[in-house]
Order: structure tokens, then sequence, then C-alpha cells
């Protein structure tokens, strides 16, 4: 089965056909990140109407030559403005197609990107979805049953990224930025806070990190930003590291999923591979397929196919990781 994936959720446009749930065979994502990075973060109307400036040729490109037999689309969570061009879209061309279409929830499809690449994860699995607005833990028991363990209080951990990055005078996004830039600091030179990594519970909280930022920013005449930097992503990296190994620990897990943007990051990424390997199988996707995109959407659709009629579909911006769109 081959599905087109429709993702509008912030500030990428994108479309891909997958099939099976697992085969690549487009994916075509347009950006509007040059536009934010102007304003030093996203505005929701503009971030809108650059989705409506590419949704047409996006799914034109993703469709090239290949025929499908479902549509599948991200109803939330995100951008309301957003939101409404690729569920709107979606929508009209299964309409006219007359495609079965599966609305997604894009936290649980960030954690699909795991099915793209070679080996597939057995459940039941630990998720962790890290991305601009999310850090959530989530025990998957199959497709389709999904449990929310634990996330973060205050700031996410991209967003973390982002605002220090903000007070280092970084570009946006801070994550990318914060990474180029450690690379040549030592990670030890100032000492941040681990917020929250020694308690029992599955939660995270990362204002308190940027609070420090802040002040030593404004405490030190000069500051060596590489270290801060570098400083900034261990301190992340180790707590959302130790967290999660706490969960696959309680929870018996046999895969370990990361998902989402700052599941990216090599530093991250490197220390989930020493902390993790030893007892559970660890899948991280490709950096491409960390980020926003529209092949984990098809996947997810394909993996619990339950199509909705196109009337009963609606964007919903406060979807939370556990609810099952397509239930209904
Ligand atoms: O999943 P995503 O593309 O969008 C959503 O928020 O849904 O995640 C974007 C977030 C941003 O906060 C960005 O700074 C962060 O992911 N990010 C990274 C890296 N690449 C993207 N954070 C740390 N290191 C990276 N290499
Ligand atoms: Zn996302």
């Amino acid at each position: 089965m081959r599905i087109l994936g429709i993702e509008t959720s912030c500030d990428e446009t994108a479309a891909a056909v997958v099939e099976n749930g697992t085969k690549v065979l487009t994916n075509v994502v347009a950006s509007s990140v040059s536009l934010h990075q102007k304003t030093g973060g996203i505005i929701p109307e503009v971030a809108a109407r650059e989705q409506l400036k590419f949704i047409l040729p996006v799914i034109e490109k993703a469709l090239e030559k290949q025929k499908i037999d479902a549509l599948a689309v991200t109803v939330g969570p995100g951008l309301i403005g957003s939101l409404l061009v690729g569920v709107e879209t979606a929508k009209t061309l299964a309409y006219l197609w007359q495609k079965p279409l599966i609305p997604v929830n894009h936290l649980q499809a960030h954690l699909y990107a795991n099915w793209l690449e070679g080996k597939k994860p057995q459940f039941p699995a630990l998720g962790l979805v890290i991305s601009g607005g999310h850090t959530d833990l989530v025990l998957l028991k199959d497709h389709g049953e999904i449990k929310w363990l634990g996330g973060t209080r205050d700031d996410a951990a991209g967003e973390c990224f982002d605002k220090t990055a903000r007070v280092l005078g970084l570009p946006y996004p801070g994550g990318p930025a914060i990474a180029k830039l450690a690379s040549k600091g030592n990670p030890q030179t100032y000492d941040l806070p681990r917020p929250m990594m020694n308690q029992e519970n599955l939660d995270f909280s990362f204002s308190g990190l940027k609070t420090a930022v802040i002040n030593l920013k404004m405490k030190k005449k000069r500051i060596k930003k590489a270290d801060l930097a570098a400083g900034i992503q261990l301190a992340i990296a180790t707590v959302v590291t130790k967290k999660t190994l706490r969960a696959a620990e309680k929870h018996r897990v046999k895969s370990v999923l990361l998902a989402g943007g700052v599941a990216a990051n090599q530093e991250l990424r490197q220390q989930m591979a020493t902390q993790m390997s030893k007892n559970f199988n660890l899948f991280v996707p490709s950096p491409q397929l960390c980020t926003d995109n529209a092949a984990y959407v098809a996947s997810r659709a394909f993996f619990n196919y339950q199509p909705v009629a196109w009337q009963k579909i609606a964007a919903d911006p406060g979807l939370s990781i556990e609810t099952d769109v397509d239930a209904s």
C-alpha cells in the first residue's frame, strides 16, 4: 500500500510517498526557516502564509509518477494556521480523488521515523520525542497503544537550545547553531545545572538551565561562547539520556526510539549509544528524518490504518501525544 503523507504543523511544508509504512519512495520538504531567522523565531502568520505558498508544489513533486492508495495528514499538535493548510488540502484531495484519508498525530508520527530505515523496532518500546515544542517519554506496547510516562514541566529541550542560543547571539534555530559552536568549546568551563536529573520521576525541566545561562551572561564581562555552548549541549544531553535510561530500565522495554529535531544532536546520539547499547536496541533516525517531514506521517498512518470520513477531520493544535486521532 502506498500512502501520501502531508505535514504542515510548523514551518516545514512536507509531502512524501511511503510504501507499506517502511519504504520511502519520495520525501519532499520545503522549509521557511530562513525567513524566521530574520525575526529570531517563528511568527505564526508568516509560517502559515509560507505553507500556502509551498503546499501544492511540494505535493506535486512528491507525487511525481507515483500512484497512491490513501492520504495521511498531520492534524496536530502545531500552529493552527499552518495545520489548517495541510488538513484542508488533504481533505480536498481525498474528496476529489475519492481516496481514504487518515488523520495523524504529529508527535506519534515523529516516532515512526524509526520504521523507515533498516532494522525495525520491537515492542514494548520506549519513545523519546524531543523537539522544539515537546520533550515526552512514552511507552509503546504496540502500534496504536501509547502511554505517556513523563515530559517537560516547562520549556522543551529544543526550546532551551533555541532560547539559550538567542542569549548567545546565535541564529534560529538554536540547536544546530549551538551544536556547531560547541564542537570548538570546552563543556567543563562553566558549571551549569542538570535540572531534575536525579529525581525518580520521568519528568524534565529546562527553564532553570536557561535562567542559569542568562545569569552567567549578565555576571561575566567576557564569556567564552563556544565553552558555554558546549556546556549547554552537555547539560541537556546528559539529563535527557539519564532519564531515558531510567525509563527504559523501569519499563523493561526491548527497544528505545529517539525522535524529533533535537534527536539530530550528535552529543545526545553519542551519549545514548554509550548508555543504551548494552541492554536495549537503540533506534536513532538519520538527522533528516529527525526534523519535520511527511514520510513518518505516512508510516504512522500505515501501521494504524484507520481512515476517517473527511467531514470529521479537523486540525487540533493542542493534541497530546497519547490521543489517537484516528480512533473516532
Ligand atoms: O521536530 P522539529 O523539527 O520541529 C518541532 O518542533 O516539531 O524540532 C525542531 C527543534 C528546534 O528546537 C531545533 O533547535 C532543534 O529541534 N534541533 C536541534 C538540532 N537540530 C534541530 N537541537 C540540537 N541539535 C541539533 N543538531
Ligand atoms: Zn516535529
